[in-house]
């Protein structure tokens, strides 16, 4: 990470930082403003104190007799010495030095803290975390992740700037619209029953910006969604959001690809390799996931052939019955995992659909230890262990299903048994291309439930079968994933009105509906659209890869819990009656839960 403050440290309160400090500065007198951390008694007259800024902490050896305590705000005058022989710290960048004839002004003394703010912090509750978050990011996890996410934006912004893009806000109180997430809603005082939207991405407007001959659009946005909360998501994120005309797939990848490795090398040091691609069906027929964490193997197997004359009851006649096939995920070395292990593995299977769950060990001379090992021929037996390639001492585990069920299974199965933790390099991209336009039939409409958003151009190849057959159309859409994260998506758009009025009545989106609630959107692209298209990836996301934590909440300076609230300033809150009156707004009694 590229050092920024080095030329800015001083102030008319210091002249250097803390974590500046090194053997070269031995003998110079300097003035330090900072936090006081841990005290160590030292003897009968001394004391060590950590004092503590952004850049780091310094050891400051004081007269016992002062009185400072934990987190109080101190500026500390002293001279630079080299620590006595044998007393170096290695592990701190400072620990060659420490601060001697110290004299000490308190500008602020403090409370004692609710946690201590020199250790990591994955012990603390959550909420107590996010109640002092300004505690917490007084820590050193919170100040890397957040300076770390700045370099990140800077980097995108440094690449799409010298990519020809023009940075262009839009607005946050918009009209509702069909991107696919549950909205947030913001009510208006001047038309009471009327309502804005928080955008869930700009999309609309970046496609305007294309009508409005722009070219090529960019803005770190701001995107909301009312969407359950989890470690990858929250309310508010931030999105790359970019979009160009007069391009294809390739263009739109290959100017994504860029800022991505910029901002990657900008964070780590390190250039990523060439991102690889992949077709959505392959993804899905590896690795059971359009998000494949490729940093480890695991394939999934088809055998559905193989078990075609079977008299195992569950796998027998999938290959006649339409649309069910039997599929394998094979686990080098994981033939000691225990009854209650697999016990719970089958349990997971159940509960995301399966019907059951065959696991099978490897064992000595490839005899198969599994309950239903008996119901295979020899014949079975050995082409299931060709077909995975397993050898002594794997586990196979095998779901009967419909392809899109065997798919979630052992996809997830796959990551829940293989995936490393997230701070585990390398930086495996990769991009997913060639969806489906639609991802199966949505159980309340009836209707197709479109794969990413009703924006998207059909691939022109399949567009005679978007009445006909319409989940077997592909889209001109693509996904940037990263580690098993999707990163981000998109797609070359429909450009053409009645395309795009197509698409619409396929989602039961009538001609008369579209104008109505979309006709903002669809009449300018009677003036001239041009080809364009473009994509987004969350930034929340990548900071939080880069910085190896499991939570996009670590990388934001101000999120909310898993149940969406902030125990610091206790929103969502009530509101007083005037308020409300103001807006038109009853309040109906709480629903029972
Ligand atoms: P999409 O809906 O796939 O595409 O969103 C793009 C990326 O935004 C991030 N993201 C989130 N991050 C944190 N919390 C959330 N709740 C959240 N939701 C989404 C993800 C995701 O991949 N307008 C289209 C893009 C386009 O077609 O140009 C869009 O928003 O990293
Ligand atoms: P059952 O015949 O339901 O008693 O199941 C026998 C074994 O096969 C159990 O271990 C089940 O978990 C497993 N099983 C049942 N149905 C399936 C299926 N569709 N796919 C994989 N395993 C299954």
């Amino acid at each position: 990470m590229t050092k920024t403050h080095e030329n800015l440290q001083a102030t008319a309160m210091r002249s250097h930082l803390c974590g500046d400090l090194r053997p070269e500065n031995v003998g110079d007198e300097v003035t330090l403003c900072g936090w006081v951390g841990r005290r160590r008694e030292h003897g009968e007259h001394l004391a060590f104190l950590d004092l503590r800024d952004f850049s780091g902490v310094v050891q400051c050896v004081v007269d016992n007799k002062v009185d400072v305590r934990s987190e109080w705000v101190v500026q500390v005058r002293g001279k630079v010495n080299l620590r006595p022989v044998g007393t170096a710290n290695e592990s701190l960048p400072t620990g060659k030095v420490e601060l001697v004839d110290c004299q000490i002004q308190v500008l602020n003394n403090a409370e004692p803290p609710p946690f201590p703010i020199d250790q990591r912090g994955d012990e603390v509750d959550e909420n107590v975390r996010l109640k002092y978050r300004y505690l917490d990011i007084r820590r050193e996890r919170m100040q890397k992740n957040l300076r770390l996410r700045a370099v990140v934006n800077s980097a995108i912004r440094g690449s799409m700037e010298s990519q020809g893009f023009t940075e262009i806000e839009t607005p946050l109180l918009m009209p509702s619209t069909p991107e696919g997430a549950r909205e947030f809603l913001v009510p208006s005082r001047n038309e009471p029953g009327s309502f804005y939207a928080l955008p869930q991405s700009p999309q609309l407007w970046k496609q305007l910006l294309m009508v409005a001959g722009i070219d090529r659009y960019y803005q770190i946005a701001k995107c909301l969604r009312d969407e359950d909360l989890r470690a990858d998501r929250q309310y508010e994120f931030m999105q790359l959001d970019a979009e160009m005309s007069f391009v294809d797939e390739d263009d739109v990848m290959s100017m994504i690809s860029t800022a991505v490795v910029a901002a990657t090398k900008a964070a780590t040091g390190v250039e990523p390799p060439a991102i690889e691609r992949m077709r959505w069906s392959d993804a899905m027929n590896n690795y059971g996931s359009d998000k494949p964490d490729l940093r480890f193997e695991m394939k999934l197997f088809e055998l559905t052939a193989t078990f075609s004359s079977t008299s195992f009851k569950a796998f027998a006649g999938a290959e006649s019955i339409k649309g069910i096939c039997v599929r394998a995920a094979e686990f080098p070395r994981q033939a000691a995992s225990g009854r209650s292990k697999l016990d719970a593995l089958t349990e997971k299977a159940k509960k995301m659909g399966a019907k059951g769950l065959v696991w099978i060990k490897v064992g000595e001379a490839n005899v198969l230890d599994s309950p239903v090992a008996k119901f295979f021929s020899a014949e079975e037996q050995s082409a299931l262990l060709s077909q995975t390639h397993a050898t002594p001492g794997d586990l196979i585990l095998i779901v009967a299903d419909s392809w899109s069920t065997t798919c979630d299974v052992l996809g997830q199965l796959r990551n829940d048994l293989g995936r490393p933790p997230v701070h585990e390099g390398p930086y495996r991209y990769v991009w997913v291309v060639d969806f489906p336009l639609f991802v199966g039939i949505n159980p309340t409409t009836n209707k197709p439930q479109p794969g990413h958003h009703p924006f998207c151009h059909p691939h022109p190849e399949d567009l005679d079968r978007l009445e006909r057959d319409p989940l077997s159309v592909r889209a001109l859409a693509y996904d940037l994933v990263l580690n098993g994260w999707e990163l981000g998506s998109g797609s070359i758009r429909i450009h053409e009105p009645e395309l795009q009025r197509r698409v619409f009545r396929q989602l039961g989106i009538s001609d008369s509906d579209a104008d109505t609630r979309f006709g903002f959107f669809l009449q300018p692209f009677k003036y001239g659209a041009p080809p364009h298209g473009g994509f987004a990836f969350g930034i929340d996301r990548l900071v939080a890869i880069l910085a190896g934590e499991e939570n996009i909440r670590e990388v934001v300076a101000f999120p909310k819990t898993q149940s969406g609230s902030d125990p610091m300033t206790n929103a969502p809150t009530t509101v007083n009656a005037a308020q409300l009156q103001e807006l038109g707004i009853r309040l109906l009694p709480p629903a029972a839960k």
